[in-house]
Order: C-alpha cells, then sequence, then structure tokens
C-alpha cells in the first residue's frame, strides 16, 4: 500500500483531506461499520470547539465580577451569539459520547495491539484532555451549575491519599473555588489545553497512517486498492454534513443552560458533579469515597493504560467482536450487567446497609471492603460463568469482562444524571 502511495498521485487533489490520507486505500476499509467514521467526527467536532472558542473569547471575560454578565451580553446581545455558545455547548457533549464510541470501536476489533499500542495510549490520552477541556469550560459561565459543581467535581481529588488535598488546592488555586480558579480554568481551557489536543491529534493521525491504516480482517481473497478521492473523501464529507445537522438541531433547539450568578453562600440541591463524573458520583453514594473516588477509577484506567501491553494468545483479528460466539457473549453481557448493577443500586437504597447494619466496624471497612468484596465476588462468579456457557477464548474473555465494567458504568452514569433529585434521593426523571 505504501508503495502504491509513492509511485502514484492521485487523479485530483480534495484539499486538506488528502493530506491526511494516503491516496490510495484499500476497498475493504470503506465499510461503514468498520470505523462508523467515529474517530473522523471527534476530529471535526475539535475542529468546531476550536472555531466556536475562538469566537465565544471575543466576549467573554473571566473574572467573577464580569464572566457571569459577559455571557448573558453574548446571548441577548450579540448576533448569533446564542447559537454559537450552544453549539460549543452541544459539541463538548458531543465530543466526550463520541471520543468514548471510538474508543469502544478500536477495542472490539482489536485495533489496540503490535503497531498500534502507541496510538491506543495517544488515543487515551487525548480522552483525558477531552474530559479537562468539558470540565474547565463549565465553570466559565459562572453560574450556579458551573461554581457548584466545579466544586463537587474537584472534591473527588481529596480522596486521593496524601497528595489529594494539595492537587485540589492547587488546581483551585485556594481551598475553595475562586476568581483564581476562574483565571487557571480559562487560561487551560483556552489556551494550554487545546494546544495539547492539537499536537496529539496531529501526531494520532500520523500513526494510524504508520500502521497502514485502520485495522482490518485478514482476508485471503486479494485486497483491491482504490483512489482515496473520491471513495474515502466523498464518504467522510457525507458524515461531517450529517454530523453538522446533528449538531445544529441540538444547538436550535436546545439552550446551553445558565441558572442564576454563582453564589458560594447557597449551594445547589442536588449538587451534582458534571455528567461525564455523575457515574463516580453515583459510586460514591454506594462505597466509601477512597473505594469509590479513588480505588475503582484508578483501577479501570490502570487496566485500560495496561491492555495493550497484555498477552492475549492472539493476533488482533480486525473483525467486530473477534467471533459470533464472543459477539453473542457481549451482548448477554451488556444485557446481565446493566441489570444487575440496576437491581444493586436499588438494593442499595431501599435496604439497610452494612454502616447501618454492623455499626461497631470502622466505615471503610462496612462500607468499603465488605461492598467491595461482594462486587468483586460477584464478577469473579460471572467470569466463570461466562467462560463455561460459551467456552471464550482469553482475548474474548476479557472483552466480555470489559463490556461487563463499561455497561455498569454506563447504568450508573445514567442513574447518576437522570435518577438523582432532591438530596440525592432516587427518582423518576420527570419527578426531578
Ligand atoms: C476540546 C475542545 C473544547 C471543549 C470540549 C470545550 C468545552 C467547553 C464547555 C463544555 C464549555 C461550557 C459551555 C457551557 O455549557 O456553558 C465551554 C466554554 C467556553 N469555551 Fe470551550 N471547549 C473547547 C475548546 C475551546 C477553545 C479552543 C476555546 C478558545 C480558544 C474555548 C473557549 C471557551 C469559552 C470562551 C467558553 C465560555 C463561554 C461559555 O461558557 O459559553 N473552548 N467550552
Ligand atoms: C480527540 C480524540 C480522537 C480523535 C480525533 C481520534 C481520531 C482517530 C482517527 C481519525 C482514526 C482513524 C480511524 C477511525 O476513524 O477510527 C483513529 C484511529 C485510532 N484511534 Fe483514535 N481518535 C481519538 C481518540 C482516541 C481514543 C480515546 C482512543 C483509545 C483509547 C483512540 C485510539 C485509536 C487507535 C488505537 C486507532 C487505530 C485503530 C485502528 O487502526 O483500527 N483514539 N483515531
Amino acid at each position: 500500500m505504501h508503495s502504491s502511495e509513492n509511485n502514484s498521485k492521485p487523479k485530483r487533489f480534495a484539499g486538506i483531506l488528502l493530506h491526511l490520507h494516503p491516496a490510495f486505500i484499500k476497498e475493504e476499509a470503506l465499510a461503514f461499520n468498520r470505523t462508523f467514521g467515529l474517530g473522523g467526527m471527534a476530529a471535526l467536532l475539535i475542529v468546531i470547539q476550536f472555531i466556536t472558542g475562538i469566537m465565544l473569547r471575543f466576549y467573554y471575560e473571566p473574572f467573577p465580577q464580569k464572566a457571569y454578565d459577559s455571557i448573558l451580553l453574548l446571548q441577548n446581545n450579540v448576533l448569533f451569539g446564542q447559537l454559537i455558545r450552544n453549539i460549543h455547548h452541544w459539541c463538548g457533549v458531543f465530543l466526550v459520547v463520541i471520543t468514548f464510541l471510538h474508543l469502544l470501536r478500536v477495542f472490539f476489533t482489536g485495533g489496540f495491539q503490535s503497531s498500534r499500542k502507541i496510538n491506543w495510549l495517544i488515543g487515551l490520552l487525548l480522552f483525558v484532555l477531552i474530559i479537562f477541556s468539558n470540565f474547565t469550560g463549565y465553570l466559565l459561565p459562572w453560574d450556579q451549575l458551573a461554581y457548584w459543581a466545579v466544586t463537587v467535581g474537584t472534591s473527588l481529588l481529596e480522596y486521593i491519599p496524601l497528595i489529594g488535598n494539595s492537587i485540589r488546592e492547587f488546581i483551585l488555586g485556594g481551598d475553595e473555588v475562586n476568581a483564581n480558579t476562574l483565571l487557571i480554568f480559562y487560561n487551560f481551557h483556552t489556551a494550554v489545553l487545546p494546544i495539547l489536543i492539537l499536537l496529539l491529534m496531529v501526531y494520532h493521525f500520523w500513526r494510524v497512517r504508520k500502521a497502514g491504516g485502520v485495522i482490518l480482517p485478514k482476508s485471503n481473497s486479494a485486497n483491491s486498492i482504490v483512489p482515496t478521492y473520491p471513495n474515502l473523501v466523498y464518504r467522510e464529507f457525507i458524515v461531517a454534513l450529517a454530523l453538522i445537522a446533528v449538531v445544529l438541531v441540538f444547538a436550535v433547539f436546545l439552550n446551553a443552560p445558565l441558572l442564576s450568578k454563582a453564589n458560594p453562600d447557597f449551594s445547589l440541591n442536588p449538587t451534582k458533579a458534571p455528567w461525564y463524573f455523575a457515574g463516580i458520583q453515583e459510586l460514591l453514594m454506594h462505597f466509601h469515597p477512597f473505594v469509590a473516588a479513588f480505588l475503582i477509577p484508578f483501577a479501570i484506567i490502570f487496566c485500560l493504560t495496561a491492555l495493550p501491553f497484555v498477552n492475549l494468545k492472539e493476533e488482533p483479528s480486525g473483525i467486530w467482536f473477534h467471533s459470533d460466539k464472543a459477539k453473542r457473549a457481549a451482548k448477554f453481557t451488556a444485557i446481565t450487567s446493566s441489570v444487575l448493577t440496576f437491581i444493586l443500586i436499588l438494593i442499595n437504597e431501599y435496604l439497610p446497609d452494612f454502616e447501618t447494619l454492623l455499626p461497631w466496624l470502622n466505615s471503610f471497612i462496612s462500607n468499603g471492603i465488605i461492598p467491595l468484596v461482594i462486587v468483586l465476588c460477584i464478577v469473579w462468579f460471572y467470569y466463570k460463568f461466562i467462560l463455561k456457557k460459551f467456552s471464550l477464548s482469553y482475548l474474548e474473555l476479557v472483552q466480555t469482562m470489559f463490556v461487563f465494567v463499561t455497561s455498569a458504568f454506563i447504568i450508573l452514569t445514567i442513574v447518576g444524571v437522570f435518577f438523582r433529585g432532591i438530596d440525592m434521593e432516587l427518582n423518576f426523571p420527570w419527578n426531578l
């Protein structure tokens, strides 16, 4: 493929897109369900964020006395001000969802092994930077929602042993959200993070090319090679237009939230962390903070980082879910894990917990260790059960357990965002 790239030239040029791609690609790589265009969508959303972000900067003022009023001015007195803000808001949300789906796509097609190891790590870093971008942006409107969500979000750091408090104070520029925090977040949001994202993104793209494009199943038939333009470029164009249309529909009909101006003396009830941290906040309702906000999140981050270096005893296949039986196991696991998580949340909410039942025990043990051991036992039994039921290979088992954890986390996030009302009590979304 690379030799054809060097020897031949595309018949026509389609602008910058062609510099990102080789001139010719394998026909197989064109199938939409190979990648669902998710990486490209993430890139487009970032470009939109950069453009709308720079526009917002013309009016936004990062000082507590002025920030909120500058957003009001932007919304009410600037032509298309509200629309630009809405686009920036919704693209921020979509970016988290789309990059997460892209991560799942890469995982389930086995695109994280051999020559793609480093790109998996770069991708993880990009994901973290996107969460940080969203989080730092969240504070900027300086309304009640922003102030209290960032207060709760940063308080999660306190549970990191030894250094948690220092990190929190460093990030906040004080011991609570204040004028320094706003300026620090603003500088990170509009300078440090965009530069890092841009650099890593370029490197990420380069590594995709270096690995010879996206992972494809090994096929015995001769691969036919087609010119990138128009075959791939036209497809990308259609996906881009569809995505822009969806963003515009959201931005026209649903305004970015703006409550009253931030008031440090009057907290919101419920005080919720931003939605992408809602899963962790939900865990806090069920486990000791050390387990919920430190042990579990860091274990997940560790596993994701270590993943490309684990010997899975098989070559990456490039086929979604590797095999049909693994696909069935994944579906079964997604449903089981979701239902199980929901049931456990209900049990913990409505039946007395171990802290109440065993008041003489240290809460770290009754509310931390005991529920954690119970959950680990459930995971272990499920591991044994699924192995027997579907007789999976090691790679397929890892994949299935990943589905188990991911589904649980998605349910925790949904419950945290939509089902927690006043005093964080469980309720139906329409009663909140
Ligand atoms: C990955 C890229 C980015 C993401 C995910 C992101 C996300 C966000 C979010 C979630 C908000 C809060 C919006 C709201 O709901 O009120 C925000 C606000 C803001 N962002 Fe960004 N942003 C990104 C890049 C940028 C860039 C590159 C700039 C400028 C150079 C920028 C400038 C701003 C400004 C000035 C605000 C405050 C205005 C407002 O809140 O409406 N952003 N951003
Ligand atoms: C800003 C966020 C990101 C952007 C713009 C981006 C962009 C892309 C693009 C355009 C591709 C080529 C094929 C495709 O569309 O799937 C790709 C491939 C890849 N991405 Fe990302 N990505 C991002 C985040 C991530 C994340 C979070 C991960 C995983 C942790 C990741 C890991 C990979 C890997 C390993 C490949 C190669 C996969 C293969 O060859 O099949 N990326 N990325």
